[in-house]
């Protein structure tokens, strides 16, 4: 007699959410090998300096995880540095990476869209943050940080997906975005001043395409 075919209940799968568990479990698999990685912070850096910032500028890299701009950021002299990241494990990486000088830095465990920053920063620094937030909401506490966290004068460095991005990152879905979803995020206070798409190529071999954008804010 033939085996009944056994009723399989459909699989449930939760889909990811960006918590710090996600992104704890991504750090520990390693950082130089996740999509994001890159061993030098060009893009930012170029940027800084073509936008004028020295050294004596407060820089503040938000959802900076293991990312070596800190380290750049340090060798080129720079003194008042501070990095924001829902994940420890991540900021644990960098601060690990840079042993001593990690006392030169200030490191902040908290999610970008409930913080209260403390001070004001001359720079905010985006990479590869924005692009993860989706719902509306989540993009008016972003901006609600920014404007807390800035002066003005302050600028604006960011490179979120371009519009040949990809739809996914870290197993977790991303916007693409043009230079008006830029702008819009960002808000009536700041103008872009520069904006050009650049493809970041991953530890595999493969690349994705940013958007960067430099802004200031013009008003208070
Ligand atoms: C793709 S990684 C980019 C890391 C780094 N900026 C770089 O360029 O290497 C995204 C980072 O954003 C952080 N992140 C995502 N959402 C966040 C939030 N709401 N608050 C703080 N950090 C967040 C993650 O923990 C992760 O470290």
């Amino acid at each position: 007699m033939p085996a009944t075919p056994q009723q399989s209940t459909p699989q449930q799968s939760t889909p990811q959410q960006s918590t710090p568990q996600h992104w704890d479990t991504a750090y520990a698999q390693g950082d130089t090998t996740r999509g994001w990685y890159q061993s030098a912070a060009t893009v930012s850096l170029d940027l800084l300096r073509e936008s004028g910032v020295g050294p004596g500028a407060s820089i503040l890299d938000i959802g900076a995880g293991a990312s070596v701009f800190v380290d750049d950021l340090l060798a080129a002299g720079f003194s008042d540095v501070t990095v924001l990241d829902q994940s420890p494990i991540g900021l644990q990486i960098a601060q690990e990476r840079l042993a001593d000088r990690a006392d030169d830095v200030t490191w902040i465990v908290d999610d970008l869209r409930q913080w209260t920053p403390p001070r004001q920063f001359d720079v905010w620094h985006d990479r590869a943050v924005a692009h993860f937030l989706l719902d509306q909401d989540d993009r008016d506490c972003y901006r609600s940080s920014l404007m807390s966290a800035t002066h003005a004068g302050s600028l604006v460095i960011i490179g979120v997906f371009g519009p040949q991005g990809p739809t996914m990152c870290a197993g977790l879905p991303v916007r693409r975005h043009t230079i008006d979803d830029v702008n819009a995020l960002l808000g009536p206070a700041f103008t872009i001043t520069s904006t050009t798409t650049i493809d970041h190529v991953r530890p595999d071999g493969d690349t994705q395409q940013y958007l960067w954008s430099t802004a200031i804010r013009h008003t208070d």
